[in-house]
């Protein structure tokens, strides 16, 4: 028999909890941007502000008003074991940070939900633009209200691409640098815009055709893989097999440029 905490709980309902946090926690980034923060540094390169704490307590109020059992994962305060949860919230209070802190408006709010260890719902919010992007597994991707899928470009040459680095870039040689210069000889164009969720969610509006990381986080991908798979995209870990939030690298596309971007990382990992 299942306990109250095992029953299944419909996807729209814990979308309806994740965009409601989602949007909190963004008013609460957008009104740190008007009377300021405070910023500490984690290491030399990596920072936190008072912005992503604030943010990460919202999101969590928001939640467990729902539902007290569910555990969560934040970047922040990291896994709260509440109970025996099959449900499990994945929180990234404020993707962007670097660039929310220099005023750079390139940065969201990202959350996810896994049942049983499965991706099932996500919501990425970017307060700048006022996007929220959605996606339930089975339902489509949403970018507000209005259905998205991933574009049909499929050669490298017409493509636009875009990754990121770790905040280790110093201390590794994993560092992503021999992918970069390698696609940069090799795309239309190649972006950074420091915000890997956001990097998914524009893979699945079509805004860029595909984008891989070395070394990301559980919370930088959780909504976001959910949202880009739901918009018909593709995503993997470098050798092209299943993806998994909790192993760091990724190459998510529209899937027509997937292999041609595989096959490019290997020759990569070959010479290195
Ligand atoms: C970072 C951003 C960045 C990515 C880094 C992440 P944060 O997250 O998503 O785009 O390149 O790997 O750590 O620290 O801004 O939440
Ligand atoms: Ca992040
Ligand atoms: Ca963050």
């Amino acid at each position: 028999m299942s306990l109250p905490y095992d029953q299944d709980i419909p996807c729209e309902a814990l979308l309806s909890v994740a965009t409601d946090a989602a949007r909190q926690a963004g008013m609460i980034l957008t009104e740190c941007t008007r009377t300021g923060f405070r910023i500490e540094h984690k290491q030399v390169i990596n920072l936190v502000t008072d912005a992503d704490r604030q943010a990460e307590q919202r999101i969590i109020d928001v939640i467990h008003d729902t539902f007290p059992t569910h555990r969560i994962l934040a970047e922040e305060g990291g896994l709260t074991e509440q109970s025996p949860s099959r449900y499990k919230w994945v929180i990234d209070p404020l993707d962007g940070t670097t660039n929310f802190a220099h005023g750079f408006p390139a940065y969201c709010v990202s959350i996810g939900v896994e049942c049983d260890g499965r991706e099932i719902v996500g919501a990425v919010y970017d307060p700048t633009r006022d996007e929220l992007f959605t996606a339930q597994i089975g339902y489509g991707a949403h970018l507000n209200g209005v259905p998205i899928s991933v574009s049909t470009t499929d050669h490298l040459d017409r493509a636009l691409l875009v990754t990121g680095f770790g905040y280790d870039i110093r201390e590794t040689s994993n560092n992503n640098l021999n992918h970069f210069v390698r696609f940069a000889l090799k795309v239309q164009g190649l972006r950074r815009t420091g915000t890997a969720a956001l990097d998914l969610c524009y893979v699945a509006a079509g805004r860029f055709d595909g984008f891989w990381e070395v070394a990301l986080n559980p919370w930088d991908m959780a909504a976001g893989v959910v949202i880009l798979h739901e918009a018909g995209g593709t995503v993997t870990n470098f050798k092209g097999t299943p993806h998994s939030i909790y192993g760091r690298e990724l190459v998510a596309s529209n899937g027509h440029i997937h292999q041609a971007m595989l096959d490019l990382l290997q020759e990569d990992r070959a010479f290195s």
